[in-house]
């Protein structure tokens, strides 16, 4: 599986806090945002990505983390010169993709909860053409809308819809199979002038083969686009971390328990930072799998 992370966009929503410094590298509590997707993607297996991000914005990124061997990783970068949607990723990303299925996950999308690992394996398993991930919220007008039947059976998505059919926003994470870059080349513009991730999405419902996986009310899904979430992702974040002594999306952590770094590596990658609680974190981790 191939992944993509979209950090893209000019954060005009977070001004004067983007004016010089990307969105998805602003503080979530105790990490840059774009940890939490990255994160989410190595749970879902993914080991081959693709960070997309505007020019500006990408040799910042490309120092954190670099070709990611340090974790096991692969991970290559693409400039966006302009934000002409998110399914652009797939048109920038056709030849990382290599006709193989990929997840795409947005760089301001947060997702928490026991059991999400095991969720994101049912998706690979039941994917066919796309499996999207559900989340109920109060603001459904903010996103793309999932109306589902009794049977949890996807039968309509709209794009930040006036009057919401449902509360299931559709969130930033999706599964395609290896035919997605032959449908984003179909792709026009939107009225607002974007290649739609939803009109991508709408293809494989036309076609019977869009899944949407709901994560429950034991999950937590933050698109930290604008202060307030960006605030709450945080609160969240430093609740859970003092509360149970661990760290959420700790990349290091992630590595070392699936495998990809041994417990040496995983040290030194900590030393290097040890002098943050976050550093120190991950030397303990080290120490306590080794
Ligand atoms: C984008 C997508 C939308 C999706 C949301 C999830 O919206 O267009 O379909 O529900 O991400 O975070 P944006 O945050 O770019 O307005």
């Amino acid at each position: 599986m191939k992944g993509i992370l979209l950090a893209g966009g000019s954060g005009t929503r977070l001004q004067p806090l983007t004016l010089a410094m990307s969105k998805q590298l602003l503080p979530v509590y105790d990490k840059p945002m774009i940890y939490y997707p990255l994160a989410t993607l190595m749970l879902a297996g993914v080991h081959d990505i693709l960070i997309i991000s505007t020019p500006d914005s990408l040799p910042d990124i490309q120092r954190l983390f670099g070709d990611g061997s340090h974790l096991g990783l692969s991970i290559g970068y693409r400039a966006q010169p302009e934000p002409r949607g998110i399914a652009e990723a797939y048109l920038l990303g056709a030849a990382h993709v290599a006709g193989q299925p990929s997840a795409l996950i947005l760089g301001d999308n947060f997702f928490h909860g026991s059991g999400f690992r095991k969720l994101l394996l049912r998706g690979w398993e039941s994917l066919d053409g796309c499996t999207l991930f559900s989340y109920p919220v109060t603001d459904p007008e903010r996103y793309a809308v999932g109306e589902l039947d009794a049977h949890g059976n996807l039968v309509s998505i709209e794009e930040k819809p006036v009057r919401p059919l449902s509360s299931n926003a559709i969130t930033g994470l999706y599964f395609y199979g290896s035919d997605v870059v032959d449908i984003a080349r179909e792709l026009h513009p939107s009225a607002r002038g974007e290649l739609e991730i939803t009109d991508i999405n709408r293809i494989y419902l036309k076609d019977g083969r869009a899944k949407v996986m709901e994560l429950g009310r034991g999950f937590t899904w933050i698109d930290a686009g604008t202060q307030l979430s960006l605030l709450e992702a945080s609160e969240y974040v430093r609740i859970m971390e003092s509360r149970q002594g661990v760290r959420v999306a700790c990349i290091e952590e992630i590595a070392l328990r699936m495998g990809l770094i041994d417990a040496d590596s995983c040290y030194r990658l900590g030393a290097e930072m040890a002098n943050s609680e976050y550093g120190r974190y991950v030397m303990s981790i080290a120490g306590s799998i080794a």
